[in-house]
């Protein structure tokens, strides 16, 4: 299929949250610049991750440089990103200490800054539209992308020379979101295989990720970010497609099984191409996460995207005559393909600082700060998130909770061992450093005027027995069948 293949973010948690956290926004408004981990960001993949590449393909289909793309986005720009803001590698790219995704590889002809126009800082390589197949759609093929990357590492090594070519290439990191597309385009030519079918499927496209990893590798990447497919099969245009308005089966059951394949293979990689560190990050645990039990996630539409026309807004892209919601932050999906600004943050959240559930066998900011221990089994450690994204943190928890159908009493247990500025009832009061509330008028409506470390004027949500109302809803999301099969 043509279109462009679908992306993935998380979530963005708005539940009545954001009044507390004011304080929290005022004491990062000093936190100043942050410093990029990595010294650059090399991406490739399709339009979960293209920033603009296609705006310079002549004749193609598959943009999104024109309204309502981009609403949200700084001065609402449309850039060519699928998205009503940022998209998924935008996010990570942001936890990596960067502004945003390092720009489209066909736009550095016209930048100022020599190292950005050189790619010393990384250069976005993706094109919505293409899959891991060079059979797959008709813009950027995979290999043409590694193609191009070719070419900005001979000219970083004409400007640096080699060994610190090799040096800025070993640190950075190479983000890779694509499958989408293949299994799309599998479907329009075979909606019903059979098993044997499915297995040479997987295994055709999986031979051919190989062979594009041990490119990059040959070419000097070690550090590999890689992007699981989501469950495509509940994105809205696939349910337009289905009479009943569910989620297509065979779609979802092709991309779990193409997620667990990538997993085999980089473990098989990492044994056998030295010095190769990875993590693959699931998109797809974010996006059934949030199906499943969207009210608790802060989400009202899961089904209908915000922009488009048809069943589900889901049978044409998102056009300058199109219709687009405007609670955009509610929605699962932007367009027929495509999350949200919103989803994306959640996934960004998720990839970056999740547990093993939503990135493993390290998440990203592991495989960003090269430890070199695996921590088997580690949940979020909110000591490991800049407080200014706590809240969403605590929405991953949430997450994690909903997956792993988990009861009331684990919902209280990450309460405890989570909270942040939110839930926090004065243990900031005894760190150095740390925002604190414990002077008026924090605690003005307090029992006895009493500032006691609540970020708030009174009390805070884990005072009253029913914080959020959420207990109900976590507590029906155990009894559910899981939404997306
Ligand atoms: C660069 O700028 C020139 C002049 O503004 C424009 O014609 C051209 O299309 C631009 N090229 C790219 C790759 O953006
Ligand atoms: C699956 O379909 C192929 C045709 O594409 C056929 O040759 C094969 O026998 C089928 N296998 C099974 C197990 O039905
Ligand atoms: C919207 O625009 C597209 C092309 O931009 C066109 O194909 C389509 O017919 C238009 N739809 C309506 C309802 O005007």
């Amino acid at each position: 299929m043509r279109g462009p293949p679908f992306p993935l973010h998380l979530l963005h948690l708005h539940l009545h949250l954001h009044l507390h956290l004011l304080p929290v926004a005022a004491a990062l408004a000093f936190a100043g610049a942050e410093v990029a981990k990595v010294p650059a960001i090399y991406v490739f993949g399709d339009s979960t991750a293209d920033v603009g590449n296609n705006n310079y393909l002549p004749g193609s289909n598959a943009k999104a440089n024109f309204p309502h793309n981009g609403v949200d986005f700084p001065f609402s720009r449309p850039t060519g990103r699928f998205s009503n803001g940022y998209n998924g590698i935008d996010f990570l790219a942001i936890h990596m200490g960067f502004r945003r995704s390092p720009p489209p590889f066909l736009s550095l002809a016209n930048k100022t800054n020599h190292q950005i126009s050189r790619g010393l800082k990384g250069v976005n390589f993706a094109s919505g539209g293409s899959g891991i197949l060079d059979s797959t759609g008709s813009t950027i093929t995979m290999t043409k992308q590694i193609q191009y990357f070719s070419t900005i590492r001979s000219n970083i090594m004409a400007q640096i020379a080699s060994e610190p070519t090799y040096r800025l290439l070993s640190k950075s990191i190479f983000l890779i979101s694509s499958g989408g597309n293949d299994i799309f385009a599998y479907f329009t030519e075979n909606s019903s295989p059979n098993a044997t079918e499915k297995v040479r499927f997987i295994g055709a496209l999986v031979t051919k990720y190989e062979n594009h990893l041990k490119a990059l590798y040959v070419l000097g990447a070690r550090k590999f970010g890689i992007v699981d497919v989501p469950p495509i099969g509940c994105c809205p245009y696939p349910r337009s497609l289905n009479p009943t308005g569910g989620c297509l089966d065979i779609l979802n059951e092709l991309s779990v099984a193409f997620n667990k394949a990538v997993k085999l293979l980089m473990h098989r990689l990492s044994s056998t191409m030295k010095g190769m560190k990875y993590s693959v990050g699931s998109s797809y645990a974010v996006v059934s996460g949030i199906i499943r039990n969207p009210a608790a996630l802060g989400y009202k539409e899961i089904k209908t995207a915000c922009c488009g026309a048809g069943k589900f807004n889901g049978e044409s892209g998102c056009t300058p005559n199109a219709t687009y919601c405007s609670e955009r932050h509610l929605y699962l999906f932007w367009d027929l393909l495509h999350p949200t600004h919103a989803t994306s943050k959640l996934a960004g959240v998720a990839i970056y600082y999740g547990s093993q559930q939503f990135a493993s066998p390290v998440n990203f900011r592991q495989l960003v700060v090269d430890e070199i221990r695996v921590y088997q089994g580690q949940s979020l450690t909110l000591s490991s998130v800049p407080v200014r994204k706590k809240m969403t943190a605590f929405l991953l928890i949430l997450l994690s909770v909903i997956l792993s159908r988990q009861s009331i009493v684990a919902y209280s247990a990450a309460l405890y061992a989570f909270g942040d500025s939110t839930t926090d009832v004065g243990n900031n009061n005894f760190l150095p450093g740390a925002p604190k509330a414990n002077f008026l008028p924090y605690g003005i409506d307090y029992p006895g005027r009493i500032p006691t470390g609540r970020f708030t004027n009174g009390f805070n949500s884990v005072d009253y027995p029913k914080p959020w109302g959420l207990r109900r809803a976590l507590h029906r999301s155990s009894l559910s069948p899981a939404a997306c099969r």
